[in-house]
């Protein structure tokens, strides 16, 4: 762990900025796709607080800018195109990625965006320097005949088409299916983690992002697919024991 004292000395010594030695160049630097969406805005937020360094993965950036500010980095990209990914990935040591197909936009649909775009992220990823993708997937992702398929073009049968292929594509992951979505403060209610995907819930946001970000660096999170809703109980999550509980796949 580097000091603010060590820092300065170092910074000294080599004439190098202070700016150089951030807490965020030693945690590491996350691509966050799907930044400017609600988990993705959470994510930005929770990481920057944590001492990350992040770098938004955009399809707008002027728009981008205007809903995540200047102080985090961007990366002018769409997930259906690969290229565009590995130009974003120079010096990235984790991806997350919260993005969601556009139900109004033909082209943005689930198996363009949440199939093939995640397929493109881990794909990319493999070979390069990041060590971990983190997925926020959907809980239902194994029902077929939920009724979010027929409402919203097969969405979940893509999503978990996504998950598959993130876990065949050799990079080092974890997948969190989040329950309904719901935009409330996070770090009030404790979260359950569950497997199997038979049971159903909500979850804030919020949550989500801090779930995403406990992944991070974190042995026991690594190669596992679990669902997630907020309990009713108020409280800090021990994230050591939801983590560790968890059968890998
Ligand atoms: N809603 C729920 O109850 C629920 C439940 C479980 C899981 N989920 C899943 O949880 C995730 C996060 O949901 P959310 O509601 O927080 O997200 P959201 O607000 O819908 O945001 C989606 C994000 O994906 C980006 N995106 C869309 N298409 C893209 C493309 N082709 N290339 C790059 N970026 C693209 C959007 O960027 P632009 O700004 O450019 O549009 C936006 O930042 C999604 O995967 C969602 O399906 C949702």
């Amino acid at each position: 762990m580097c000091t603010a004292a060590a820092a300065l000395c170092i910074a000294l010594l080599t004439g190098c900025s202070i700016g150089t030695l951030s807490a965020g160049d030693e945690k590491g630097r996350v691509l966050v796709a799907g930044a400017t969406g609600g988990t993705g805005r959470a994510l930005v937020k929770g990481l920057g607080d944590q001492g990350y360094q992040v770098r938004a993965f955009v399809r707008d950036e002027k728009k981008a800018r205007v809903v995540l500010g200047d102080d985090i980095g961007y990366a002018v990209g769409d997930v259906r195109e690969i290229d565009s990914i590995r130009a974003a990935l120079d010096d990235v040591d984790y991806i997350i990625s919260a993005i969601g197909s556009t139900p109004s936009d033909k082209s943005n649909n689930p198996e363009a965006v949440d199939y093939g775009g995640i397929k493109n992220l881990a794909d990319a990823a493999v070979g390069t320097g990041v060590k971990q993708m983190v997925l926020v997937s959907s809980s239902g992702a194994t029902q077929e005949d939920h009724f979010l398929n027929k409402t919203f073009d097969n969405i979940l049968i893509w999503k978990f088409r996504g998950e598959e292929a993130l876990r065949a594509s050799g990079a080092p992951y974890t997948v969190v299916r989040p329950g309904g979505l719901v935009n409330r403060p996070g770090g009030i209610s404790t979260v359950v983690f569950a497997q199997g995907d038979t049971t159903t819930g909500i979850i804030s946001r919020e949550d989500v992002a801090l779930i995403c970000i406990a992944a991070l660096q974190n042995p026991t999170a690594l190669n596992k697919t679990f669902e997630t809703f907020n309990s009713d109980v108020e409280g800090e999550n021990d994230w050591p024991s939801l983590f560790g509980a968890l059968e890998a796949d």
